[in-house]
């Protein structure tokens, strides 16, 4: 059902208990909204409904079966396989005998049902060589029995024509070890009789068709169906739809399965032969109306076949033998009683045959082991019939019906109720239309319709048909499911015949004609014929013959004597007034009472094995796939008790479910019982269904089992349930992700962790080695520093080196950048002190090279002007150092400025150099501008266009300066000169220069004196005077009141 509630809205609904309204339009409406989706199955409960649907579906193949094997019952939609697993599997567990019911209508799929589910088994169950030869012959044994016991009727081409009850055994294991068939009234009458339309039991139309021409030619059989008055009569002898050829090849092969010896097998054909040839003996009418037999070949084969003497046979088909004290009297049968008879022995033969069948059968599967066996008995039994007239047959299996629908209606009332004891819930009455009713019309001892039958068969008198009809009427003549012609009112008397009596069934009214009523319940057989058959050499009709006794009373002696019978309008009866006193030669075999002695049996056996149910319905009269009778189908709803059925399940509680599988299913509904519950289930349900506002009177709590009342508070919890799945599927989800990202990032957190170590004891021991390479190193080093005194050694040579590398690395940033820098040389550590030594001059060499090269030649004459200025004045003279970095010019008056007459005067000397002085008068000291000029021989004070003074610079014996600032220079002029008026003394702006280029030119280095305090000067050859010098915050220069020349320097500027 849990399947049936996930699927409920797709196709209609797979269990009828979960409908909204139980009433018959909707029942139908959702059959038929599953049949045109080819869905056959639907559940009431774990009653199977099926619908015929009149096609090959691909629901049976091996897939099928094994999705079926072993799940829930209610996990899957509705199987037949479903059904045979759950009956089976709950044999297995619970160690105790179970029967499936297969009931419906002819031709609604009963036969193909039991089929299904034998394949299912044999499939299924666990297998060993042994047990699949006994699965073998059951599977085999019902081609066997189909052919003997199947025939074709207007409503199924293959119409089983008997009663089957098959017992599978099992042992503990669930190995399928045995297996017993009961069969209950073959309809016999077909073996002389068929309707129109229909055909007689198929294994004659197979052994004409498909029987060898030898084999034929042995039963004296010809290979044409129209040859034989037992296969015409229907007038359908072949039919398109069935293989007579195919079907016998099958029956020979089965029987070779089930080990039907060579010898039997001939003996089974003959008798079937014989039967058929049975059916051709014709007799002649004499004048006075009795039968004559010639002696002609149809007879001769029958005594062949039958292995009985053909005399003898002739003989007892045509005359009575009455025994009279030791005599034996001879008396003709009229052409009726012996055609009775010979029908009477056909029938007989064949039915007898096929009890023998079945008894075969069964020994060939039977289990000879003793072990406890528990079995699932399968009951395929004929569904309830209503023709156009109805006989006796109908009769009887309607009443089989009756019986199994009380039955059912026991079993599920029972069942309901032990489950609702069991649960210790109370009982509510359900209302139903009990049948009991109708079978006690049947069946009631002494005033039952049966017990009138045999009543009526054994009184002597006039006994008919109609008398039987008139005891019914007496007997029952108020009995509501009870009506005949004669009681009916006026409109119901309308649609009956005089000789009909009507039973109202469950399933509905059936109208019986009586005729032949008595005959077929007395099933009469003439004892001389019977006698005739025990001597036969036909195994098998010798066996069947001489075992018919066995269990049959005999017709009571007294009631033996005077039966007589007013002739009527019914034909067969104004006959039978004539078997009077054959009767006393007859078997008893009363076949009502007989059947319904079997059928009780059979419900005693049933009542004790719990039960399944499958009903048939058939979908449309005509056999058409896709065609849904909607009247068919609502007949056969009503006659087989399904609503019924239906609302004795959902009398109380449309659904129960143990307490484990209810919380288990909706348990996420509830945050108490999500994800586990941890206290009994039936307290976890309550919490769950208190949370769900189940109300007081919607649920049950049984002692194992929930029940809920309708069907729309478990789909209310089933919706609830699909949006919950959904979002438990998100959530599962989300904390699958969640712990799978979680789990994935613990991975990639111990990863790094672990790498994290590995590479913090790579660094460490990076580290330590660097460590214990440095402590070495500073270790060397300090060994090394104080070692760094003494000469190379293995302590100290790397500390060494490192300090000459040091101090050249450092010395090599920080080398002076020009030649003046003398300052920035790095001290160097005493061991390199020589090679800084050398490398500082190298560098200063270098720099000083450097420094040449880039010389002009001009800047090159310059500066050795410079250096003779610099071994004249440095450190001599305050003012030197300033002068230093004062360019010395060509010249400081150039020739322009030279008057012309003066450049005239000395043009045959070459210029070297002229500058402006300041000439002091040598009396006076007045200061006078003048030119000087140089030239290569003597140097001119020249005034203007006046050269006034020419001094050769051989008469210049000395120059003087003094120590301080001042530009005071005194030229002393050798006196031997006479033309020459003493010491110059000039005041020169420029007086490095000059002095250097006059010394350079004139060669007076060496006459250059510098002088502190004082110059002495010769004015005149004899007379002295002096220049003073002195320092002062003012430079002056000026006559001193000494007479001498004051002049006073400027402090030197300290640098
Ligand atoms: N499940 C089924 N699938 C297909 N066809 C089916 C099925 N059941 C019955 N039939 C058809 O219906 C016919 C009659 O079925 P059968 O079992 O002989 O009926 P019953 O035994 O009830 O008289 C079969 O011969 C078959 O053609
Ligand atoms: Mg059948």
């Amino acid at each position: 059902m849990e399947g049936a509630l996930t699927a409920r809205d797709r196709v209609g609904i797979q269990d009828f208990v979960l409908l909204e309204e139980t009433n018959e339009a909707a029942f139908i409406s959702n059959l038929k909204k599953r049949y045109s989706k080819d869905l056959i199955y639907t559940y009431i409960g774990t009653l199977l409904v099926s619908v015929n649907p009149y096609k090959e579906l691909d629901i049976y193949n091996k897939k099928q079966m094994d999705t079926y094997m072993g799940v829930n019952f209610f996990e899957l939609p509705p199987h037949i396989y479903a059904l045979a697993d759950n009956a089976y599997h709950t044999m297995l567990t619970e160690f105790n005998n179970h029967f499936i019911l297969i009931s419906g209508e002819s031709g609604a799929g009963k036969t193909e049902a039991s089929k299904k589910i034998l394949q299912f088994y044999s499939v299924s169950c666990p297998s060993t060589t042994l047990m699949s030869t006994v699965r073998d012959k059951m599977l085999m044994s019902n081609p066997v029995l189909e052919a003997f016991g199947n025939a074709k009727t207007l409503k199924n081409n293959n119409s089983s024509r008997f009663g089957k009850y098959m017992d599978i055994q099992f042992d503990s294991q669930g190995d399928a070890v045995g297996g017993h068939i009961l069969n209950y009234l073959l309809e016999k009458s077909r073996v002389v009789h068929q309707n129109h339309g229909e055909r007689n039991f198929h294994i004659f139309y197979q052994l004409v068709e498909g029987a060898s021409d030898s084999l034929l030619q042995q039963l004296g059989l010809e290979r044409d169906c129209q040859h034989y008055n037992y296969l015409t009569q229907g007038e359908c002898a072949t039919v398109p739809s069935i293989n007579d050829k195919n079907d016998w090849k099958s029956v020979k092969n089965a029987l070779q399965v089930i080990e039907f010896d060579e010898v039997n097998t001939k003996h089974l054909f003959e008798v079937v032969a014989s039967v058929l040839h049975l059916g051709n003996v014709q007799f002649d009418t004499d004048n006075r109306d009795r039968a004559l037999l010639n002696d002609n070949t149809e007879l001769q084969w029958v005594s062949k076949l039958l292995g009985v003497d053909a005399h003898s046979l002739q003989e007892e088909l045509t005359f009575r033998k009455i025994e009279a004290k030791q005599e034996q009297v001879l008396s003709p049968f009229t052409t009726d009683h012996a055609i009775y008879g010979r029908d009477a022995l056909a029938k007989a033969i064949y039915g007898q045959t096929f009890t023998w069948l079945v008894h075969r059968i069964n020994d060939s599967t039977e289990n000879k082991d003793a072990s406890k066996k528990t079995v699932i008995g399968l009951l395929d039994i004929y569904g309830f019939e209503v023709f156009y007239v109805n006989s006796f047959e109908q009769f009887c299996i309607n009443y089989c019906n009756e019986k199994l629908q009380q039955l059912f209606i026991q079993l599920t009332l029972k069942a309901e109720q032990d489950e609702y004891e069991a649960e210790g819930i109370e009982w509510e009455p359900v209302q139903f239309f009990n049948n009991k009713i109708i079978c006690d019309l049947v069946e009631e001892k002494h005033r039952g319709i049966i017990s009138l039958l045999d009543e009526e068969c054994l009184r002597p008198g006039d006994v008919t048909d109609l008398t039987f009809l008139e005891r019914l009427e007496e007997k029952m003549g108020n009995h509501p499911h009870f009506v005949t012609h004669r009681l009916a009112d006026k409109t119901t008397r309308r649609t009956l015949e005089r000789g009909d009596f009507r039973l109202l069934h469950y399933a509905g009214e059936v109208t019986y004609c009586v005729v032949g009523f008595l005959d077929k319940n007395n099933d009469l057989l003439y004892k001389n014929i019977k006698d005739l058959m025990c001597q036969s050499k036909n195994a098998i009709v010798s066996e069947c013959f001489s075992n018919m006794d066995r269990g049959n009373k005999r017709r009571p002696e007294t009631v033996n004597s005077v039966i007589s019978y007013p002739p009527d309008q019914f034909s067969l009866i104004s006959h039978l007034d004539q078997l009077q006193v054959i009767m006393t030669f007859m078997l008893y075999l009363q076949v009502a009472t007989q059947f319904k002695s079997s059928l009780l049996k059979l419900t005693e056996m049933l009542m004790a094995k719990q039960a399944w149910y499958i009903r048939c319905l058939k979908s449309n009269e005509s056999k058409q796939p896709g065609q849904f009778d909607e009247a068919l189908i609502r007949h056969q709803v009503k006659y087989l008790g399904l609503m019924e059925h239906l609302r004795v399940r959902r009398a109380g509680f449309a659904y129960r479910r143990k307490y484990e599988d209810f919380l288990k299913r909706y348990k996420p509904l509830c945050p108490a019982t999500w994800p586990h519950w941890r206290g009994f289930p039936s307290d976890g349900v309550e919490v769950l269904v208190q949370h769900l506002g189940y109300l007081p009177d919607e649920y049950k709590m049984g002692r194992t089992k929930i029940f809920i009342r309708h069907p729309r508070t478990l789909y209310a919890t089933e919706d609830a349930y699909e949006r919950c799945k959904h979002e438990l599927a998100t959530r599962l989800q989300a904390k699958y992700k969640g712990y799978k990202a979680k789990g994935e990032f613990k991975k990639q957190k111990e990863a790094a962790t672990k790498i994290e170590s590995c590479w913090r004891g790579t660094q460490a021991r990076k580290e330590r080695e660097k460590r214990e390479w440095a402590i070495k190193v500073i270790k060397k080093f300090i060994n090394g520093y104080l070692n760094r005194g003494e000469a190379k050694t293995t302590d100290n040579s790397e500390y060494l080196a490192f300090v000459r590398q040091s101090y050249l690395n450092r010395l090599r940033g920080n080398l002076p950048k020009t030649v003046l820098d003398k300052t920035t040389w790095l001290t160097p550590p005493s061991v390199v002190k020589e090679t800084s030594e050398i490398l500082r001059k190298l560098h200063y060499r270098l720099m000083v090279r450097k420094y040449v090269r880039g010389l002009t030649p001009q800047r090159k004459a310059q500066l050795q002007l410079k250096l003779v200025t610099s071994t004249i004045f440095k450190g001599n003279k305050d003012s030197y150092p300033q002068s230093v970095p004062q360019p010395f010019l060509e010249t400081r008056i150039s020739d322009q400025e030279i008057n012309p007459k003066i450049l005239q005067t000395i043009r045959n000397e070459r210029i070297k150099y002229s500058v402006p002085v300041i000439k002091y008068d040598r009396n006076g000291f007045k200061p006078r501008p003048r030119q000087l000029i140089l030239t290569q021989t003597a140097a001119y004070l020249i005034e203007e266009s006046k050269v006034k003074q020419r001094l050769v610079y051989a008469s210049l014996k000395g120059i003087s300066v003094s120590n301080l600032t001042d530009g005071i220079i005194v030229l002393h002029i050798s006196s031997e000169d006479p033309k020459q008026k003493g010491d110059l003394v000039i005041q020169c702006d420029h007086l490095y220069e000059f002095l250097t280029k006059l010394c350079v030119i004139a060669n007076k280095q060496s006459a250059v004196r510098i002088v502190q305090g004082s110059i002495k000067i010769e004015i005149q050859a004899g007379k002295e005077s002096a220049v003073d010098f002195s320092t002062g915050q003012e430079a002056m220069v000026y006559k001193a009141k000494n007479g001498h020349l004051m002049v006073v320097a400027t402090r030197a500027r300290v640098r």
